[in-house]
């Protein structure tokens, strides 16, 4: 039987899933959450291994083919492989990718590369020990520089994200396109968002993927555009001669709604249907009260076909926290 096609009801097919597996995290990043952390859930408000297969299945059998891992920091999940595994090896899903900030992943790459994951995103903001450590309040530069090369000779395709600051990582955008010329990685640079997990801060985009784009082309010149896959949510670019790629995500400016292929799964257990929108239905109860597999498929697809048209008039509707501010740990951006 081929894979189904799901469409919402704007006719863009969905087929990745973004799901958090956790909403704890051994960093504390200015962009992500306050320097005293978030309050984290009691263990049993997170999906059970066994409650996110299921939902797997059922997604799968509706066509999600390619699903994220992300957290929180997803390695802070006890026994995360033996997920890992069990999602490689259900039916339709085709793809696996993991977004980590790469400290507990060194020793795992072997075991991932063996198992065929499709690829890693690295959260990296800047190259300077001391920056990194200011920014993610915690000294532990050494160990992400040092999963990047392990996943670079283990050839799993890698991306950097790093989320270009104001004040704070902004000199880094340049040696970060540098690791470009003899590393065979995409660097992606990132507007900030304001899920920050605090109210207060509601950055005011300095840096825009416009600017983001005039800075580097200032210091080469040569900058060429490259072809986009499809679906992609960030602008990709070359510099002749340079290995790796470079992409710009207008993350906050959302330009790329028009072609969005993506779910998320919260960590505790809610769908999202937009990055923006805060949470269209609660699936842990649904699995915890007792549907089936069908009634949960039903309501899934209630709410596919409900979907806001982009992440602006998502963040419009937004009822219950009108202002978007919570952690992106607990999203998994
Ligand atoms: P691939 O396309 O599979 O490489 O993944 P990705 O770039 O979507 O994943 P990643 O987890 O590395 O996210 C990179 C940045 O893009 C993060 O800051 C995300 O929050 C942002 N991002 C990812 N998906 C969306 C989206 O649907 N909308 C918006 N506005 N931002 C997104
Ligand atoms: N704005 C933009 N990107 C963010 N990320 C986390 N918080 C934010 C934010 N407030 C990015 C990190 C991580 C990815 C999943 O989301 O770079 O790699
Ligand atoms: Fe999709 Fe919403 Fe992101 Fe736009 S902002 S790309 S609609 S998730």
């Amino acid at each position: 039987m081929g894979t189904p096609i799901l469409f919402d009801n704007h006719g863009r097919p969905l087929n990745y899933l973004r799901l958090a597996v956790t909403d704890r995290c051994n960093l504390r990043c200015y962009y992500c959450m306050p320097e005293e952390g978030i309050k984290y859930l009691p263990k049993n408000e997170l999906l059970s291994f066994e409650e996110i297969e299921r939902l797997i299945k059922i997604l799968a059998a509706m066509g999600i083919t390619k699903v994220r891992l992300t957290g929180g920091e997803p390695f802070v999940r006890t026994d995360l492989m033996r997920l890992i595994k069990k999602i490689i090896g259900t039916e339709g899903i085709k793809d696996l990718h993991i977004t980590s900030n790469g400290i507990l992943m060194a020793p795992y790459i072997k075991e991932l590369k063996s198992l065929g994951i499709s690829s890693v995103n690295l959260s990296l903001d800047t190259l300077d020990a001391n920056r990194f450590k200011m920014i993610t309040r915690r000294d532990e530069f050494a160990k992400t520089w040092e999963t990047l090369q392990a996943l670079i000779e283990n050839e799993i395709p890698v991306k950097i994200n790093s989320v270009v600051m104001d004040g704070k990582n902004s000199e880094d955008i340049l040696p970060l396109v540098e690791l470009t010329r003899d590393k065979n990685i995409s660097v992606r640079f990132i507007e900030e968002m304001p899920f920050n997990g605090e109210g207060s801060h509601y950055p005011k985009l300095n840096w825009t993927y416009q600017k983001i784009l005039n800075h580097i082309q200032s210091a080469f010149p040569s900058l060429q555009k490259i072809s986009d896959p499809e679906n992609a949510t960030a602008y990709h670019y070359q510099v002749p001669g340079y290995r790796g790629t470079i992409g710009i995500i207008a993350a906050f400016s959302r330009t790329f709604c028009g072609t969005c292929n993506r779910i998320r799964i919260t960590a505790q257990g809610v769908l999202k249907t937009c990055l923006y929108d805060d949470g269209v239905l609660n699936i842990k109860n649904l699995i915890r009260s007792g549907k089936s597999d069908e009634e949960i498929k039903q309501e899934l697809l209630f709410a596919f076909s409900h979907r806001a048209k982009d992440g602006v008039e998502a963040e419009t509707n937004r009822k219950q926290h009108p202002k978007v501010s919570e952690s992106m740990s607990t999203i998994g951006g």
